[in-house]
C-alpha cells in the first residue's frame, strides 16, 4: 500500500512533471517505508522504491543509457543529521583521517547529465530512471547558459569523453514573468519554478525550451574518458568545481570548502535564513566529502553514495484542502479573498489561513472550494494559495463566486476594465483597511503619534495588520523587518500604541469610523452609554433620543452594531486591553452644537448626496425633517427644488437657504 502510494507520486513528479504532494510529504513517505524495511529486512524486495533510482522515462523522448547509475543522495534535515552522518562514516575511516568538505547549494531544479566529445556537446540527457534516461539535446542546446563547445586552456585541457552532471532550473524572477506570460496567454502556469523548468526541459519542440529562461549549474562528473591517458580527473570536489569553471560550465558561486564539520553546519544553517536573497530555489544543501577517492572508497548505500549527504531545509510548501473563501477590503477598496483551510503543519506552524491575491488570480488558477491546494509560506511571509491540485480533483469542487454587494456597507461592487478583481467604490467603507487605520490613529481619534500614511502602508503590506486591533498585537520584531524601522524608531511607536489604550470612549467611538458619526455624535454616544458593549446594544428607541443624533446617524449605528465583523473587532479590541468605560447618563444628552434646537428641511440636488448633508447637519447638534412645518428653523434649497416645499416655506415665513449659506450658519 506504502509501495503503491510511493510509486504512483514518483510517477506523477518524475513523468508527468506534475506532483500531487509537497516535496516533504513525499519525503516522509519514503522515510516511513526506509524505517519499516529497516526493522523487517525480509520485506524489502527488488521492486521497493527504496531500491530504485528513480521514476520511469516519459515515452515521447529517445531512451539513451547513463555511462554510470545517476544516483541520488541520502538525506538529513537538521545540524543531527549531519552530526549522525559524520558518525557513520567516520567509524569507516582510518582514525585520524584529515577531511575537509564541500558545501552546495542543493537546487531544485531537474538533473541533466551533458556530453562532450572532443569538447563539443554531442548529448544532453534527464536523469530518468538513474539507468536510462531521455534525449533532451536538441533542447539542451537552446540553453544558453549550457556550453556548446567547451573551452580548454592550457592548465585545463578536456578529455576525448566528459560528461558532466548539473542541475537546469529556472531563475525565480524569470519565472514569476514567464508564469504572467503563460496567464496572459491563456496558456497553464506552473506552481513553482521546478515544475516550470521541468516542463520546459521536457518539451517535445525545442522552439518552445529556447523561449524559456533556463539555465543550469554544473556540480558532478560522471563521465570522463581519455583514450591517450593524457589528462587526469580532479582529485577533490572542490577543484572540480573549478575545473568545470574553467572548462565554461556554470559553477554556484556560494558553494565553500571547509575544513571542520561546526563550520559545515553554520554555513547550512546560515542559508536557511538566506535562501530568499537568491535568484534559484535551493531546498537545502549538499555536504560532500572533499577527497574523491576517500568518498569513492566509502562506496555506497541505498542509492546514494555515502560520502555526500542532502540536509534539507525545513518545508515551505504543503497540500491541503480548500474548505471556503472569506472577503475583506483592501487598501484600496478592492475586495481580497482570502483562504481558509484545513488546518496543515507548514514550517513548524500549523496553518488554517491563508492569502489567495485576489479574485483575477482565482480564476486564472482556477481555484475552486474543495480543492485540494499547494500553500507556500516563506520564511515570516503569510502562508498563500499557490494553486490547486487539479489532478486531485473528485467533481464536487465548487467554483468560487465573485461577491456583488460589499460584505461591509453594502454599497454594489464594481469592475474596472479590463479587470475581474472587485472594488467597494464607498470611500467611507468601514472595511477600507488603511483609510480605517488611518482615522483610528488620527487625532480626534486615539491620537497614536508616528503612524502616519507610509508606515501603515507599510504594515498593511507586510500584512502585519488586517484591522485595527492587529496594532496592539504589533511586536518590535515586526516593526524592525520594515524599511526604515531602527530600535528608537520602533520603541517610540509600540509606546505610542501602548499609550492610546488609555483614551476616552468617544475617541475610541469616533475612531471606529462608524458611517456618519463625528466627534459630536462620538461625544453623545460615550456621555449616555458609557461603553462600548452598551453601545452595541442600542436601540433605535434610545438613539432617537440623543441630541446629535438624528435617524441617518441612528440608522448607521444600528447596521454598524449588526455586524459580526464589528463584534469581532470589539472583542479583538477589549482582548488587547481597549475597552475604555465611562459613567452613563441614561438621559436625552444636549451636545453643544451650532445647530443646536434647529430643524432643517432639504430640497432639490446638492454637491452631496441628502443623506450626507442630513448626517453633517445631525453632526452638528441639528436635526432633518422632511416636511415643511411651523417648526422648521431653515429650507435648504439646491438645484430642482420640490415646488409644494418653497411654496409652503414661503407661506410660513421660513428662510430659504443655500448650500453656501448653510456651512456659514454651522460656523
Ligand atoms: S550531488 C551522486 N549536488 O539533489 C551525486 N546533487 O537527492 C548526487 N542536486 O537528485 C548528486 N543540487 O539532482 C548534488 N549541488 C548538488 C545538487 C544536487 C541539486 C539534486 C540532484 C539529486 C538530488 C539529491
Amino acid at each position: 500500500m506504502l509501495r503503491e502510494q510511493i510509486n504512483f507520486h514518483n510517477y506523477r513528479y518524475n513523468v508527468l512533471d506534475d506532483p500531487l504532494i509537497s516535496d516533504s510529504e513525499y519525503d516522509m513517505l519514503m522515510n516511513e517505508l526506509r524505517e519499516i524495511e529497516a526493522a523487517q529486512p525480509e520485506l524489502v524486495t527488488p521492486d521497493s522504491p527504496t531500491q530504485r533510482v528513480g521514476g520511469q522515462p516519459a515515452s515521447e523522448f529517445v531512451k539513451v543509457r547513463h555511462p554510470q547509475p545517476i544516483l541520488s543522495l541520502a538525506a538529513a534535515f537538521d545540524a543531527a543529521g549531519v552530526r549522525a552522518w559524520y558518525e557513520r562514516i567516520s567509524r569507516l575511516i582510518p582514525a585520524g583521517t584529515p577531511m575537509a568538505f564541500t558545501v552546495e547549494p542543493k537546487i531544485d531544479g531537474l538533473t541533466v547529465v551533458l556530453t562532450y566529445e572532443d569538447g563539443r556537446l554531442v548529448q544532453g540527457a534527464t536523469r530518468g530512471d538513474g539507468v536510462i534516461g531521455e534525449d533532451i539535446t536538441v533542447n539542451a542546446r537552446t540553453v544558453k547558459s549550457i556550453p556548446l563547445v567547451l573551452r580548454s586552456d592550457a592548465p585545463h585541457p578536456h578529455p576525448h569523453r566528459i560528461a558532466v552532471r548539473g542541475e537546469a532550473y529556472m531563475p525565480i524572477d524569470e519565472f514569476e514573468k514567464m508564469n504572467a506570460l503563460q496567464l496572459s496567454a491563456g496558456e497553464r502556469t506552473y506552481a513553482n519554478p521546478r515544475n516550470f523548468a521541468a516542463g520546459s526541459m521536457r518539451q517535445l519542440d525545442p522552439r518552445l525550451t529556447a523561449k524559456r529562461p533556463l539555465r543550469v549549474l554544473c556540480y558532478a562528473i560522471v563521465e570522463w574518458t581519455d583514450t591517450q591517458g593524457a589528462t587526469q580527473p580532479p582529485a577533490t570536489q572542490w577543484e572540480l568545481l573549478q575545473y568545470l569553471k574553467a572548462l565554461g560550465f556554470p559553477v554556484s558561486d556560494i558553494s565553500r570548502r571547509f575544513e571542520s564539520l561546526d563550520e559545515v553546519i553554520a554555513y547550512y544553517d546560515s542559508y536557511n535564513d538566506k535562501r530568499d536573497s537568491l535568484n534559484f530555489e535551493i531546498d537545502g544543501m549538499v555536504i560532500k566529502i572533499d577527497d574523491l577517492l576517500l568518498s569513492e572508497q566509502l562506496g555506497y548505500v541505498g542509492n546514494g553514495p555515502r560520502g555526500a549527504l542532502a540536509v534539507k531545509f525545513p518545508a515551505r510548501e504543503a497540500t491541503t484542502i480548500l474548505r471556503d473563501v472569506q472577503v475583506k477590503v483592501g487598501r484600496t477598496g478592492a475586495i481580497t479573498p482570502n483562504a481558509v483551510l484545513e488546518p496543515v503543519q507548514l514550517g513548524g506552524i500549523t496553518i488554517s489561513k491563508a492569502t489567495l491575491h485576489n479574485f483575477d488570480d482565482i480564476a486564472r488558477k482556477d481555484i475552486r472550494i474543495g480543492d485540494r491546494v499547494i500553500v507556500k509560506r516563506a520564511g515570516d511571509v503569510i502562508p498563500y494559495v499557490a494553486g490547486p491540485v487539479v489532478a486531485a480533483r473528485t467533481g464536487a469542487e465548487r467554483v468560487i463566486q465573485i461577491p456583488d454587494i460589499c460584505p461591509y456597507c453594502e454599497t454594489r461592487l464594481i469592475r474596472r476594465e479590463g479587470e475581474v478583481a472587485v472594488y467597494c467604490p464607498n470611500i467611507d467603507c468601514p472595511g477600507r483597511l488603511d483609510r480605517a487605520i488611518e482615522h483610528f490613529v488620527g487625532r480626534g481619534a486615539m491620537d497614536i503619534d508616528g503612524l502616519g500614511t507610509k508606515i501603515v502602508a507599510q504594515l498593511i503590506d507586510a500584512e502585519l495588520i488586517s484591522d485595527v486591533a492587529d496594532m496592539y498585537s504589533l511586536t518590535k520584531e515586526d516593526l524592525l523587518e520594515l524599511d526604515g524601522f531602527a530600535e528608537k524608531k520602533a520603541d517610540k511607536l509600540l509606546d505610542a500604541i501602548a499609550a492610546s489604550k488609555g483614551q476616552t470612549l468617544d475617541r475610541l467611538i469616533f475612531g471606529l469610523g462608524i458611517q456618519h458619526i463625528g466627534g459630536v455624535a462620538a461625544q453623545a454616544l460615550a456621555g449616555y452609554y458609557g461603553s462600548i458593549d452598551a453601545l452595541l446594544a442600542a436601540t433605535a428607541e434610545q438613539l432617537q433620543s440623543i441630541d446629535g443624533v438624528g435617524p441617518v446617524i441612528a440608522e448607521s449605528i444600528l447596521a454598524w452594531a449588526d455586524r459580526s465583523s464589528t463584534r469581532e473587532l470589539v472583542r479583538k479590541l477589549q482582548a488587547a486591553g481597549v475597552n475604555p468605560t465611562q459613567e452613563p447618563r441614561r438621559a436625552p444628552v444636549v451636545t453643544e452644537g451650532p445647530f443646536n434646537g434647529k430643524t432643517f428641511v432639504i430640497t432639490g440636488a446638492l454637491s452631496l448626496p441628502r443623506e450626507e448633508i442630513a448626517a453633517w447637519i445631525e453632526q452638528r447638534g441639528g436635526k432633518v425633517s422632511e416636511s415643511v412645518s411651523k417648526k422648521t428653523s431653515y429650507v435648504v434649497v439646491g438645484e430642482a427644488p420640490g415646488a409644494s416645499k418653497v411654496s409652503k416655506a414661503t407661506a410660513l415665513n421660513i428662510p430659504m437657504i443655500g448650500e453656501d449659506e448653510l456651512k456659514r450658519l454651522a460656523r
